[in-house]
C-alpha cells in the first residue's frame, strides 16, 4: 500500500528494524564530516574555545549533538579537550548526544545519551547531517496544483496523492514556488526540518547553534529534486524498506529563517569550506622549500593540509552548508574573541 513520504521515511529509518535505529550506525554506510578526518572534532574544538569566551565561561557549559550517530564527534572532542591544556573548559563541560538510537555501550561515562534535546541549554548545539534525516514529505506539481507525492514502502514506487495541506501549500509557495505552467517538478517540503530547528533553538537559552549539511536556497532548487539513498557505502535508490539510508538536501534558507525567528538573532551562513577556514582548518600545502629547511616541520604541515583538504573541497564536504545561530545574545562564532 502507498502512504506519503513523511510517513514511509519515519518508518524505514526510525520503525522497528529502522535503518538508524538498528544496526551498526550510519558511519557504516557514509562517511560525513565527521567520519573524515580528525580537522573537523578539531577545528570544532576552537569553535567551543570561541563560544565559552564569549559566554565567559559558564560553568557548566553544554555541548549537545543533535543526531550523534553512535556518539562518533563528541567522543573525540571529549579526548581532544580532556588532552588540552585549558583544564578549566575539561572541568565544566557537559557532553551530551541526542540520539533515536540506543546508547552504544562502550560509550565514555562523562557522554551523558537521551533522545531528546534537553531544555535550557548554555553552551553549543550541533547538529551534523541531523536535518537531512528528519522525514519529509514530497510533492509534484500537477495540472491541478501541488499533489502529495505516494510511495509504495516494498518497492519505492511513486503515485500521485491528494492535493498538499494548506500549510504544505503556504510552504511551498514561500520557498518552492515553480513557474506556475511546470508540470512534474518535485519538490521536498522542509517544513518538518523547519519545525525541527526551531524546535531545537527554543531549548537554547544563550550560546551558538550550528547545523551542517547539504542543501540549497530558493533561487536554485533542484528541479528533480535531491531524494536518495546509501547502503554500504553507495548511493542507491531510496527504497523505504529500512535496507538503506534515505535522505533529502536541505532548504537551508527556510531552516534558517525559521531557526531566526525564535533565537531573535541575525545567524551566518556559509559553506563549510568558509567555516573551516575561519576555524583555521586552512588545507593549504606548506611551500616546498620548508621541506630543506625543516623536513619534520614540512611533514607534520603536510599531513595537516592533507587531514584537512577532503572537509574544504568545494565539490564534496567543503560545499556543505555551516547555519550559524547565535540565541541569549550576539556572538560573532568565526571571530576569534
Ligand atoms: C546521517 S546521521 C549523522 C550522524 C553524525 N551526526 C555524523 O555527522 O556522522 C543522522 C543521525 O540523526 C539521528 N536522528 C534523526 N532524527 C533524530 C532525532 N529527532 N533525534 C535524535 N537523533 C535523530 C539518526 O538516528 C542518525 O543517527
Amino acid at each position: 500500500m502507498s502512504i506519503r513520504w513523511r510517513d514511509a521515511m519515519e518508518q524505514a529509518l526510525y520503525g522497528p528494524d529502522g535503518f538508524f535505529v538498528s544496526g551498526a550506525g550510519p558511519a557504516d554506510h557514509f562517511r560525513t564530516s565527521v567520519h573524515a578526518s580528525p580537522a573537523f572534532a578539531a577545528a570544532l574544538h576552537r569553535l567551543i574555545a570561541t563560544v565559552d569566551a564569549a559566554l565567559d565561561h559558564p560553568a557548566p557549559i553544554a555541548i549537545v549533538d543533535v543526531g550523534a550517530g553512535r556518539g562518533e564527534l563528541l567522543r573525540t572532542l571529549h579526548a581532544s579537550i580532556a588532552g588540552a591544556t585549558d583544564a578549566s573548559l575539561a572541568h565544566r563541560l557537559r557532553l551530551t548526544a541526542v540520539e533515536r538510537a540506543p546508547r552504544p555501550a562502550d560509550l565514555p561515562a562523562e557522554i551523558t545519551w537521551t533522545n531528546e534535546i534537553p531544555a535550557g541549554i548554555t553552551g553549543l548545539l550541533l547538529a551534523t547531517e541531523w536535518l537531512d534525516n528528519v522525514p519529509l514529505d514530497l510533492a509534484v506539481t500537477t495540472p491541478a496544483g501541488w499533489r502529495y507525492l505516494l510511495v509504495d514502502p516494498a518497492t519505492g514506487e511513486e503515485t500521485v496523492g491528494t492535493p498538499v495541506s494548506p500549510e504544505d501549500a503556504d510552504w511551498l509557495a514561500r520557498w518552492w514556488s515553480p513557474p506556475a505552467d511546470s508540470p512534474g517538478i518535485r519538490a521536498e517540503i522542509g517544513r518538518t526540518r523547519d519545525d525541527a530547528w526551531a524546535d531545537a533553538l527554543g531549548r537554547l537559552d544563550r550560546g551558538l547553534a550550528v547545523a551542517v549539511d547539504y542543501g540549497h536556497l530558493r533561487q536554485s532548487r533542484p528541479t528533480a529534486g535531491t531524494l536518495t539513498g546509501y547502503r554500504n557505502g553507495r548511493q542507491v535508490p531510496p527504497v523505504p524498506d529500512g535496507s538503506c539510508d534515505v535522505t533529502a538536501h536541505l532548504c537551508v534558507d527556510s531552516v534558517a529563517a525559521a531557526g531566526a525567528q525564535v533565537a531573535q538573532a541575525p545567524y551566518t551562513l556559509v559553506s563549510q569550506r568558509t567555516a573551516l577556514r575561519a576555524l583555521g582548518a586552512d588545507g593549504r600545502r606548506p611551500p616546498l622549500e620548508r621541506a630543506s629547511t625543516d623536513p619534520a616541520g614540512y611533514l607534520r604541515a603536510l599531513s595537516a593540509a592533507s587531514a584537512v583538504a577532503e572537509l574544504i573541497d568545494p565539490a564534496g564536504l567543503g560545499g556543505h552548508w555551516w547555519l550559524l545561530q547565535p540565541a541569549g545574545g550576539p556572538l560573532d562564532p568565526l571571530v576569534a574573541p
